[in-house]
């Protein structure tokens, strides 16, 4: 990174002025340093304006030619690592024109004809939310399919349920991973929202106030895939509501992914031992040698922190900014890049972790004894018995408390002395106290019947599939984008 004082060539808005900038102005405001991660957003963007600018008869073929070949060559160098950013040249922008007129001269002065960096890094800041977003959505959706194959290994492995974290009831494994997967989907579906939202071009908005030569807009939303073009200049220029929707969208998934860690974390410990975690995803202490610590289990936690900081940091950026651009909007890109990033290798971390954690039947089936997961059954046969509910639920209540005070439990003291203590047939106790019949038992929609769980696991798969399929739409090359790779 060349952080010398700028040339004049270098500041492309260099025209009326003659005095070098104060070195600090310099530092703030260059953003290439992060905006370089949108390269290839911009030359993919520049290269639709070209062709549109050709199409107009606002570029002669030679000169597009010209841009073209030189575009592609910037790519190449940006996508080998030998291109030279320099801060002098202030952002991705500038940088990229700037390395173009270095390189094809003179035709290079007119690529940015009826364009402004504000029109640009609006739609390049499109083009790269709506790349990654369709990539998470792929890891979303292979997370859900990791927790639907978990779903149906352990369709029928009995698991105490958790209220207020104190044992409640018996679920499964399997209905535990439906719950998330459950929660995936809904993330998944809300990145497709957020994608049709931002499914407009802004090129052509200019600085604010479009442009008095005769350009095309619908062309230039066509060779980009986009279906549309945004509808009011001062909005497009100033609007980041699509970034924001990400960052929301990113901010409850890695609160998600956070509340999975938080369980693997309490799962994997000594005092609970359901699941064991391979030593893939833990880690030693350099002072205790018997320490395996979950740390991507507690990361999916302390990460979700920072993702939703930058959600904050953005909303906070954005309050109150008058129309239309305004340069704080610069401060969008550095919260947007992290929180995207750090939800993409969370889920990816997850999916991978999900899939090769080992559940421990016996352990489970342990915990299942003490608690009285079963005190609701037994309160339910009362009532089939005609017994009212709140009758039934403190007479079971004073047989627990008796058997608490004893040290004991349901099936220590037997379906049949069970039945006399509460005057049903000892066959209705039998089947309520144990723990499989009373999971065959929930013979309802989202209830945990292993028989439900593992369909509804089956149909977590094509589920998943269908938000994969739906995101893949969002990654075709578009026409500029073959333009660009000489297709
Ligand atoms: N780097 C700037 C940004 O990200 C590009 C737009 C600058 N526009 C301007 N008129 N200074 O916001």
């Amino acid at each position: 990174m060349t952080t010398s004082a700028p040339t004049a060539p270098d500041r492309l808005w260099g025209g009326g002025y003659g005095e070098a900038t104060h070195p600090l102005v310099q530092k703030l405001n260059a953003s290439v340093d992060f905006d370089k991660r949108l390269a290839y957003d911009d030359v993919v963007g520049s290269i639709a304006h070209a062709t549109m600018l050709r199409d107009q008869s606002l570029l002669s073929e030679a000169d597009y030619a010209a841009i073209v070949g030189g575009l592609r060559s910037i790519w190449r160098d940006i996508h080998n690592g030998q291109f030279e950013w320099t801060q002098a040249r202030e952002d991705v922008h500038m940088n990229i024109e700037a390395s173009l007129r270095d390189r094809i001269g003179d035709p290079a002065g007119r690529l940015h004809t009826a364009r402004s960096r504000n029109d640009q890094v609006a739609v390049d800041e499109r083009l790269w939310l709506r790349r990654n977003l369709a990539e998470i959505t792929r890891h979303i959706a292979d997370l859900a399919a990791a927790f639907g194959q978990v779903a149906r290994v352990h369709a029928s492995w009995p698991m105490p349920g958790y209220t207020h974290l104190q044992r409640a009831q018996p679920v499964t494994v399997g209905h535990l991973a439906l719950a998330h997967a459950e929660a995936q989907l809904r993330d998944g579906a809300r990145v497709l929202d957020c994608l049709r939202r931002m499914d407009a071009s802004p090129l052509g908005s200019g600085a604010l106030a479009g442009t008095t030569l005769a350009i095309d807009r619908d062309k230039t939303a066509k060779l980009l895939g986009f279906s549309t073009v945004t509808r009011n200049s001062l909005d497009a220029v100033s609007d980041r509501d699509h970034v924001v929707e990400a960052m929301a969208a990113a901010a409850l998934g890695a609160l998600h992914l956070s509340r999975i860690g938080e369980e693997l974390c309490l799962f994997a410990s000594a005092e609970f031992g359901f699941v064991r975690l391979p030593d893939a995803f833990t880690t030693g202490s350099s002072l205790m040698p018997q320490k395996k610590n979950p740390d991507m289990a507690e990361l999916l936690r302390g990460k979700s922190g920072r993702v939703i900081g930058d959600l904050v940091a953005l909303l906070v950026v954005l309050k109150g900014l008058p129309l239309a651009y305004n340069k704080d909007l610069q401060e969008d890109k550095e919260p947007l890049f992290d929180a995207m990033q750090t939800w993409s290798d969370c889920l990816q971390v997850t999916a991978d972790m999900v899939r090769a954690a080992q559940w421990q039947k016996h352990t489970l089936l342990a915990a299942l004894d003490k608690g009285f997961l079963l005190a609701t059954d037994l309160v339910d046969e009362l009532v089939r018995a005609g017994v009212p509910f709140r009758r039934a639920h403190e007479q079971v209540a004073a047989l627990v408390a008796e058997l608490v005070a004893a040290n004991s439990t349901f099936a220590q003291l037997g379906a049949l002395a069970l039945a006399t203590k509460l005057g049903v047939p000892v066959a209705v106790v039998a089947a309520a106290i144990d723990v499989r019949q009373a999971l065959r038992r929930r013979d309802l929609v989202g209830a945990p019947h292993p028989a439900r769980v593992a369909s509804q696991a089956n149909a977590m798969a094509a589920r998943a599939q269908r938000l994969a399929a739906a995101a893949q739409v969002w990654l075709r090359p578009t026409p500029a984008e073959q333009i660009l790779t000489g297709g």
